[in-house]
């Protein structure tokens, strides 16, 4: 087998999405950096699952910029370079504004702002200065379809992620003279942790609905369209926002 020693960081790699984008890379034969925060044990199964070696555990909270940069320093340490960032690591908070204290609601915007947007730029930030110096790199951002369609129960999740759009098309523009080309991935609903209660509560099949495929996406789908970008896509689709969202929501 032909040997690919292509490095990519995955955040939020313990669970849902992350993980399912760490196996993908895993199986293309690119050495995984598995981010995780919480879920230490989860994570480590992560790892115990990926196809082929030499991968790494690193942990951060995206929320601390100081965390960021130490988990940057630890894997381009151990792995050398980083081909591949996936900022997937998210976190949704309800706070519909008509039933949220004021103290519940400034704690909603600051937690959701922080890891959903100011850590992914921290990362992005800290791991293209590695990418310029290597000759380029991709990042791919992990949005939601909430960016667009609004999300009343969750404000400032809607706002995290149409600011990563925005944060996205600056980086795609800034960034293509090193080499570094970024793109962005916007969800419907995917099978996972974050959403299992709506997808198994009365609104399931409401939910299920929105989609003509009458489902919610496996997080499966989600990650063999980031292993594509970060491996395959054309280097000209930089800036992009790709909705996958099974047809639930079409814009404009
Ligand atoms: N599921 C959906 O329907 C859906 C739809 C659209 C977009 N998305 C986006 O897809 C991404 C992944 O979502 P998911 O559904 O896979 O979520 P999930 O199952 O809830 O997993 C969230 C991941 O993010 C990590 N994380 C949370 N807060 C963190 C923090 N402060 N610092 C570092 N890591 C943190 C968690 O790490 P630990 O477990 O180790 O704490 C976990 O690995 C998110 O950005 C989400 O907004 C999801």
């Amino acid at each position: 087998m032909e040997v690919n020693n292509r490095v990519a960081l995955v955040t939020g790699a313990s669970r849902g999405i992350g993980k399912a984008i760490a196996k993908g890379f895993a199986e293309k034969d690119y050495r995984v950096i598995v981010h995780y925060n919480m879920n230490k044990a989860e994570a480590e199964k992560t790892l115990s699952e990926l196809p082929g070696g030499s991968h790494l555990l690193v942990r951060a909270d995206m929320a601390d910029s100081e965390s960021v940069q130490a988990m940057v320093d630890e894997a381009k340490e151990n792995m050398g370079r980083i081909d591949a960032l996936v900022n997937n690591a998210g976190v949704f908070i309800e706070h519909p504004p008509a039933d949220t204290g004021f103290e519940d609601w400034r704690k909603a915007w600051k937690e959701t702002i922080y890891t959903n947007l100011i850590g992914p730029a921290n990362l992005s930030y800290f791991v293209a200065r590695h990418m310029i110096k290597d000759a380029g790199g991709r990042i791919i951002n992990i949005s939601s379809r909430g960016a667009f369609r609004g999300e009343p129960d969750a404000p400032a999740y809607g706002a995290s992620k149409a600011g990563m759009n925005s944060m996205s098309q600056s980086l795609a523009k800034a960034l293509a003279p090193h080499n570094i080309f970024v793109y962005t991935v916007a969800p419907g609903y995917v099978y996972t942790d974050m959403v299992r209660d709506f997808l198994e509560g009365p609104e399931g099949d409401e939910i299920r609905a929105q989609s003509p495929l009458n489902r919610a996406a496996s997080p499966e789908e989600i990650a063999g369209l980031v292993v594509y970008l970060a491996s395959d896509a054309p280097e000209y689709l930089t800036g992009s926002i790709i909705d996958i969202n099974g047809a639930s929501y079409l814009r404009n």
